[in-house]
């Protein structure tokens, strides 16, 4: 008899391999489906399903071969996930609340519904009826359009603080608009929940952006808030993943507005980028917890062991090709610096390639090296 059941992550990107990484001391049987066994998670994982999770089809397939099935990326099809849960399999995040959560427009209605702040926002069904909207003073400008579906990494996100904005930078389909946040702060937690109802947090983080480019520089942790601030962004999160009834991890994105409110901005049930860190400066990393969640495991400890700053290793805007770390062993020089390299072959402007993360004994030095670190370490092609 084995500990553990067959699980099946859909994706098989970065965030896979580092789930397969965690499962590994524990011998867990990880499986994976994706395009590709060339990618990320392909030689890290006990089995490999060339498909699409998208399609129903596949999915289908490849979960009646497993016990439990999980997620790396929300852009599924969760028709397939909800079959598979009603034959019996066990599902997680659960199908229903991804459903709601890859729906942009859904998942600020059950925040609604639930009196979880965030800010104010209409869904229209194209950008014709978003113009009309504005002509006819129904909806004012500024305001943040956000593509219902598919949107990530920014892609999806329009701001339009002027009437010319409107002609230029609108998306097409169905969207949902919200009010402009005056944000003071951008900071995620990550929270963890099994099936017997255990809920664990992990210190908030907070987004540093650079001064003059409008791009996320570093991730710190622990965030700088005072300990009110601490604990709401925290108590909102257990509160969220409570409603949506999400076993495994969710990440919680938050804005601490100029008036000092905390309001949340939206989640991902599965690791976040937010979340890295914790490989290197936590009891518990978050690949590690969302095993515990899913298979639902004692949660660990989100104690963290050190401050830490992250640094997402992008592809340069320049290369495209064969990729070459240039600056790696000078960067391993760098006491507490560890570097996480994802395994894509190729690299292309702004692609995330790996990430870097930085322990020190205090944020300021950490940061102090994340800036060496950035300034040596580069995705190239040669
Ligand atoms: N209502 C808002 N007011 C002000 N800024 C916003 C608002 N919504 C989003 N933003 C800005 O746009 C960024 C991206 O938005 P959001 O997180 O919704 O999109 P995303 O495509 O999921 O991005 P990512 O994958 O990077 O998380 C936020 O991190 C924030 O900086
Ligand atoms: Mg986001």
């Amino acid at each position: 008899m084995s500990n553990f059941p067959k699980v099946g992550i859909l994706g098989a990107g970065q965030l896979g391999k580092m789930l397969c990484q965690a499962a590994s001391p524990w011998e867990l049987p990880i499986h994976c489906l994706d395009a590709s066994k060339d990618f990320p998670a392909g030689p890290y994982c006990q089995g490999f399903t060339e498909g699409s999770f998208k399609a129903y089809e596949d999915v289908l397939q490849f979960g009646r071969q497993m016990d439990l099935l999980t997620i790396e990326i929300e852009h599924v099809n969760t028709e397939a996930l909800a079959v598979l849960q009603k034959e019996g399999k066990t599902v997680h995040p659960n199908p229903q609340s991804l459903s709601i959560i890859k729906d942009k427009g859904l998942q600020k209605q059950f925040y609604a519904k639930h009196n979880i702040p965030t800010s104010d926002f209409q869904l229209y069904d194209s950008k014709e009826l978003l113009i009309e909207a504005v002509m006819d003073g129904t909806r004012s400008i500024p305001f943040v359009q956000k593509s219902r579906l598919a949107g990530y990494d920014g892609k999806g996100v329009a701001v339009i603080r002027s009437k010319e904005d409107l002609s230029s930078k609108l998306l097409e389909g169905p969207s949902m608009v919200e009010d402009l946040v005056a944000i003071e702060k951008e900071i995620a937690v990550v929270v963890a929940r099994n099936e017997n109802g255990e809920i664990k947090a992990f210190d908030p983080v907070e987004m540093e952006f650079h001064p003059t480019a409008n791009l996320v520089e570093f991730l710190s942790c622990p965030a700088v808030l005072t300990s009110t601030q601490e604990t709401t962004a925290i108590e909102l999160s257990k509160k969220i993943i409570e409603a949506f009834d999400i076993c495994g991890l969710l990440a919680v994105e938050l804005f601490l507005n100029k008036a000092g409110a905390i309001i949340v901005n939206e989640v991902a049930p599965r690791p976040h980028n937010s979340g890295h860190h914790t490989i290197d400066s936590a009891i518990t990393s978050q690949y590690e917890q969302h095993l515990r969640g899913i298979l639902n495991l004692p949660l660990g400890s989100t104690k963290m062991t050190s401050p830490s700053i992250m640094v997402n290793l992008l592809g340069h805007p320049d290369h495209t090709g064969p990729v070459y770390y240039e600056g790696l062993s000078e960067c391993l020089a760098i006491e507490g610096v560890k570097v996480h390299i994802y395994g894509k072959a190729i690299t292309k402007p702004f692609r995330k390639m790996g990430h870097v993360t930085v322990i020190a004994d205090t944020l300021a030095d950490a940061r102090k090296k994340a800036k060496k670190v950035q300034a040596l370490l580069k995705a190239i092609t040669v």
